[in-house]
C-alpha cells in the first residue's frame, strides 16, 4: 500500500505545533513553539495572549516542520488540524492556516479532536493501540476511564464529577507559589517529600467516577489557615501527599475497571501521563494483571501536532474529510453517547 503523509497542525492551547506524520505513526518532523514562558508570568494561560502568539508563530512553525521533513507540501496526502476542544481564538488560528494549505495545495482537510490526539499519541513510533482496550485520559481539562472498542469508538466508563486532574495539579501548584504549568513542578517537589499530610481521599467508593475538588479545597484551606497562623508549610511533603492521594485514586479506579472489563490492553493519554509517579503506579497494576500497557513517550504526552497526525490517519483511511466551513468549538466530545 502507498505510504500516507499527513501534515498536522495543533494550536488549541499554549503550544503552536506542526508535524509531518507517515502512516499514522512515524514522526517525519515535529516543531513545537511553546508559549509557557509568557503565560508563566500570569500563573496560567491567558486566552487573548495565546491566540495572538499563535498568529505570530503559526507560519514559522509550518515552514519549519515542512523544511525539517525534507518533503514538499505537494507530497502530503492531507492536512489535519485540531478543531476542538480548546481555546476558541487559539483553535481558529490553526484551522484557518490548515484551510489555506488545503485549498492552495488541493489536499483533503481532516478535523481532529484534541483528546483523540492524546489517545492516538500511543500509536506514534510503534502503533501500540490494540482493541479492545481500557484507557485512562488525564489532561488539563479531562479525566476519564474509557473503553476503546475500535477506531473512534470510545465509551466513557467513568469520569471526574468536578475538576480534571491536570487542573488540580495546576491549582495546588499555584497555592504553593509554583510556576505554571503546575504538574511538572509539583512532581519535582513531591520527589523531595514524604506523604505526611492527612488529606481527604477523593470519592472513596467503587464506582468508576472520580472527584478532586474536595482534595483541592482541603489543600487550599490548609495552606491559607497555616499562613494565617504564621506557621510554615512543608511544601515538599504537601506536594507529595497530594500527588500520592490523587494518583493512587486514579490507579485504584483503573484497577476496578480492569476487574470489570476483560481486556488485554491499557492505554494512558493526556498531559498528566508525563508524570513519573503515575506511570510507575499504572505499570504496577498492568504487571499485576499481565496486561499490555501503552503510555506515549514523554515528548508526545503534552500538546503537539504529531499526535494530531496520528489521530487523523484512521479518519483519512475512512475518507472522513472536513469542508471549508469547518469551525472551532471550545468543547466537543470524542466519545460516543452510549
Ligand atoms: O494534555 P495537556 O498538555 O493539555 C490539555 O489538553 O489539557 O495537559 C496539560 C496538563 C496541565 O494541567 C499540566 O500541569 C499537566 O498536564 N502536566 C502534568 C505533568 N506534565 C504536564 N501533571 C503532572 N505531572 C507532570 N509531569
Ligand atoms: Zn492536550
Amino acid at each position: 500500500m502507498k505510504d500516507v503523509y499527513i501534515f498536522a497542525i495543533e494550536s488549541s492551547c499554549d503550544e503552536t505545533s506542526a508535524a509531518v506524520i507517515k502512516n499514522g505513526k512515524e514522526v517525519v518532523s515535529l516543531t513545537i513553539a511553546s508559549q509557557i514562558s509568557t503565560h508563566e508570568n500570569y500563573g496560567g494561560v491567558v486566552p487573548e495572549i495565546a491566540s495572538r502568539m499563535h498568529t505570530e508563530s503559526i507560519t514559522y512553525v509550518i515552514d519549519d516542520a515542512i523544511r525539517k521533513s525534507g518533503m514538499k507540501m505537494e507530497e502530503m496526502d492531507a492536512i489535519a488540524v485540531t478543531y476542538t476542544p480548546g481555546l476558541l481564538g487559539s483553535l481558529l488560528v490553526g484551522i484557518e492556516a490548515a484551510k489555506v494549505l488545503s485549498y492552495v495545495y488541493n489536499k483533503p482537510l481532516i478535523a481532529v479532536n484534541h483528546i483523540a490526539g492524546h489517545i492516538y499519541a500511543n500509536n506514534l513510533e510503534d502503533n501500540s493501540i490494540k482493541f479492545p482496550s481500557l484507557g485512562l485520559v488525564v489532561s488539563g481539562g479531562h479525566t476519564e476511564i474509557i473503553y476503546l472498542e475500535n477506531d473512534y469508538n470510545f465509551k466513557v466508563l467513568g469520569s471526574t464529577l468536578d475538576d480534571a486532574i491536570g487542573e488540580v495539579y495546576d491549582k495546588v501548584a499555584r497555592v504553593l507559589n509554583l510556576k505554571y504549568p503546575g504538574g511538572p513542578n509539583i512532581e519535582k517537589l513531591a520527589k523531595l517529600g514524604k506523604p505526611s499530610y492527612k488529606l481527604p481521599i477523593p470519592m472513596n467508593d467503587d464506582s468508576l467516577n472520580l472527584s478532586f475538588s474536595g482534595l483541592k479545597s482541603s489543600i487550599i484551606n490548609l495552606v491559607h489557615n497555616e499562613e494565617q497562623r504564621g506557621n510554615s508549610i512543608n511544601k515538599e511533603d504537601l506536594a507529595c501527599s497530594f500527588q500520592t492521594i490523587a494518583v493512587d485514586e486514579l490507579a485504584r479506579k483503573l484497577e476496578i475497571a480492569i476487574n470489570n472489563y476483560k481486556v488485554d490492553n491499557v492505554i494512558v493519554a493526556g498531559g498528566v501521563s508525563a508524570n513519573g509517579y503515575l506511570r510507575e503506579e499504572i505499570k504496577k497494576i498492568t504487571d499485576k494483571y499481565n496486561l499490555n500497557l501503552s503510555i506515549p513517550k514523554m515528548l508526545y504526552c503534552t500538546d503537539n501536532a504529531a499526535m494530531i497526525g496520528a489521530a487523523a490517519y484512521p479518519l483519512f483511511k475512512q475518507k472522513k474529510f472536513a469542508n471549508y466551513d469547518l469551525n472551532g468549538y471550545s468543547t466537543k466530545s470524542v466519545y460516543s453517547s452510549n
